[in-house]
């Protein structure tokens, strides 16, 4: 909960003037579409620890109020009310963020691509809703797969006419998290010391780790470094796998998503440096039809506030590259097919 922790002293620490300058953005309402289930509960309770959030606005076609109840009774200040599956439009009143951990998880053996059926229409109709109703939310979208999701809300949002692509990330922290977690593991520091950049995409070959930019993570080579790109790129089979058919990551999902949107909250507050890699409409790779990427980006007021360029690879890096692309370019083409 470091994260939090952070944002609550500097929340304290900011002088008063920004305070009250600021008020309308501190009234921030946060909504989770998919709240019921097992990212969107434990996500729901980080959110609701979070000081940065006032009001939290709790969704799901099932058990929403109940999670809500539950949640509510959590001693921070921030109001908790939860919807059933005919009040969306309710839920969405006012809000600022809203983040979408609503669709089916992967079973053993399942790519994320083979969520696409069942998710794509889950995600494009709450984006549908989101365009109605709350025009001017930044979406946050953890269902999977990312890569399709995320051109599918984008895609929503434009035929609505409200797209911008400022307010529109796909949340690629958890391979941030894993990254840091499983080469700190290496390293022999803490993963505080190991913040790995991950760019591309969310789903094995196009997460793209670039250790080389990490002081610690630039020393392993060899073998070591071959078989720790493949756990962070296919670390979410292991929790899979684990499970048994229960489904995918739900507790370090519930962590990331809850750690991003904490930094999506600071950058909108106006607080300066908030970097952090996320899946956005980009002109990286645009030239090559690629025109949503993974990269650092600057968060503030307004969402997106600068793309980061990826810096210097090496040539085991430049690999991974050449393999994500093509991979990322079909996910993103499949999503906007689907909604076009
Ligand atoms: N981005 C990531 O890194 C990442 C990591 C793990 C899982 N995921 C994805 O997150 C999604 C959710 O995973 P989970 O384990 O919480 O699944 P889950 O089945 O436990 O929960 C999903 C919830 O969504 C709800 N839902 C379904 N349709 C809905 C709709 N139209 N509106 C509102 N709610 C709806 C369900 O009722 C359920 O409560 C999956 O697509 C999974 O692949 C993403």
């Amino acid at each position: 909960m470091s994260f939090l922790a952070r944002s609550a002293v500097r929340a304290c620490a900011a002088p008063s003037s920004r305070l009250f300058s600021s008020s309308a953005a501190r009234l921030t309402k946060v909504a989770v579409l998919g709240a019921g289930g097992g990212i969107g509960q434990p996500l729901s309770l980080l959110l609701k620890s979070d000081p940065l959030v006032t009001s939290l606005s709790l969704y799901d076609i099932r058990g929403a109020p109940g999670v809500a109840a539950d949640v509510s009774h959590v001693d921070t200040a921030s109001e908790v009310k939860g919807y059933a599956a005919d009040q969306l439009d309710q839920a969405l009143e006012g809000v600022k963020v809203v983040v979408i951990p609503a669709g089916v998880p992967r079973k053993p053996g399942m790519t994320r691509d083979d969520l696409f059926n069942t998710n794509a229409s889950i995600v494009r109709d709450l984006a549908a809703a989101v365009a109605r109703v709350a025009p001017e939310a930044h979406i946050l979208v953890i269902s999977n797969p990312v890569n399709s999701t995320v051109p599918i809300v984008a895609a929503t949002l434009e035929k609505a006419g409200v797209f911008d692509p400022k307010r529109v990330f796909g949340v690629t922290t958890l391979d941030v998290v894993r990254a840091a977690r499983f080469v700190s593991g290496l390293a022999g520091v803490t993963p505080s010391e190991t913040p790995i950049t991950v760019v591309g995409g969310h789903s094995g070959p196009t997460i793209v780790p670039l250790l080389s930019q990490n002081q610690h993570a630039k020393s392993i080579t060899g073998e070591a470094y071959g078989k720790v790109v493949h756990r962070i790129q296919f670390g979410g089979d292991e929790v899979v796998q684990a499970k048994d058919g229960a489904g995918s990551a739900t507790l370090s999902m519930a962590y990331a998503g809850a750690k991003f949107t904490n930094s999506l909250l600071r950058g909108l507050n106006g607080e300066k440096g908030v970097v952090t890699p996320t899946f956005v409409k980009s002109p990286l790779f645009a030239d090559q039809g690629i025109d949503f990427f993974s990269s650092n980006v600057e968060l503030g007021p307004n969402g997106v506030e600068k793309i980061h360029e990826l810096g210097s690879l090496t040539a085991e890096e430049q690999k991974l590259l050449e393999a994500c692309l093509p991979e990322l370019k079909k996910n993103i083409e499949k999503g906007k097919a689907f909604v076009a």
